[in-house]
């Protein structure tokens, strides 16, 4: 548990620095909020079991995957692309394994972008790569999720039809929407750009005007 709390803050910390670094560049923040959490021992015990593996270190280590886990909660689907390339580009950090549920949406409707990677823990006598799941979402997916979970958990994953159903035809309410606000804020900085290149073109013309 030392080392995938290790490993949690190394890479909690190397998200930090590439948002700070977007907003030092490009006055933009990418991420909107992080989760990390790191797995209870119960429910290690029963992931293990659920998957039908005896409890031990050794198969919790090789078949457990997401015991660190980090959620990045992102303004627009641009950003999840742009977070996971620049995640991807950290030469410490090996990526293990990517699913594009955003592409390929789950059949619950789930939609999110998952990347296993691993970041070297430094011990005073060797190093141990230990695995971190990176879930990347909008809000709008992140508000979905966490819905549909409370619910999947409410009927121990066998809900009614109408009910899944109704979740299904949300997500897609929710993609409409987080595809809607993608458009929005595109046209937001075309018309600023437009406003403020209007604006230096009238002062231009005041000066040019004072010449002559
Ligand atoms: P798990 O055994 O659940 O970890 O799934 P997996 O090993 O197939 O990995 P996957 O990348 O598909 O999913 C890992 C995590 O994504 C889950 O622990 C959830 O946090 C999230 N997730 C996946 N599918 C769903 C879904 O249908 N609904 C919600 N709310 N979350 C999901
Ligand atoms: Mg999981």
């Amino acid at each position: 548990m030392f080392l995938y709390n290790s490993a949690l803050k190394e890479v909690v910390t190397k998200v930090d620095i590439l948002n700070d670094e977007f907003v030092h560049i490009h006055n933009y923040n990418p991420i909107e909020y992080t989760k990390s959490r790191i797995k209870t021992p119960e429910s290690i015990v029963k992931k293990l079991k659920r998957n039908g593996f005896e409890s031990s270190i050794e198969n919790m280590i090789n078949h457990i995957n997401d015991i660190a886990g980090v959620r990045i909660v992102c303004s627009f689907t641009s950003d999840i692309y742009l977070l996971s390339e620049m995640i991807g580009k950290q030469n410490d950090l090996t990526v293990v394994s990517v699913k594009d549920y955003i592409r390929h949406p789950k059949e619950s409707g789930y939609k999110s972008f998952h990347m296993l990677v691993t970041v070297p823990i430094f011990l005073s006598d060797r190093v141990v790569d230990t695995k971190v799941e990176i879930q990347i979402r909008t809000i709008g997916m992140d508000f979905w999720a966490s819905l549909e979970h409370k619910i999947y958990y409410k009927f121990e994953g066998h809900a009614p039809e109408y009910i899944s159903r109704d979740l299904r035809a949300c997500a897609a309410i929710v993609s409409e929407m987080d595809a809607k606000m993608l458009q929005l804020n595109e046209a937001i900085v075309e018309a600023k750009a437009q406003q403020e290149e209007e604006k230096a073109q009238q002062e231009e013309e005041k000066t040019d005007g004072k010449h002559h």
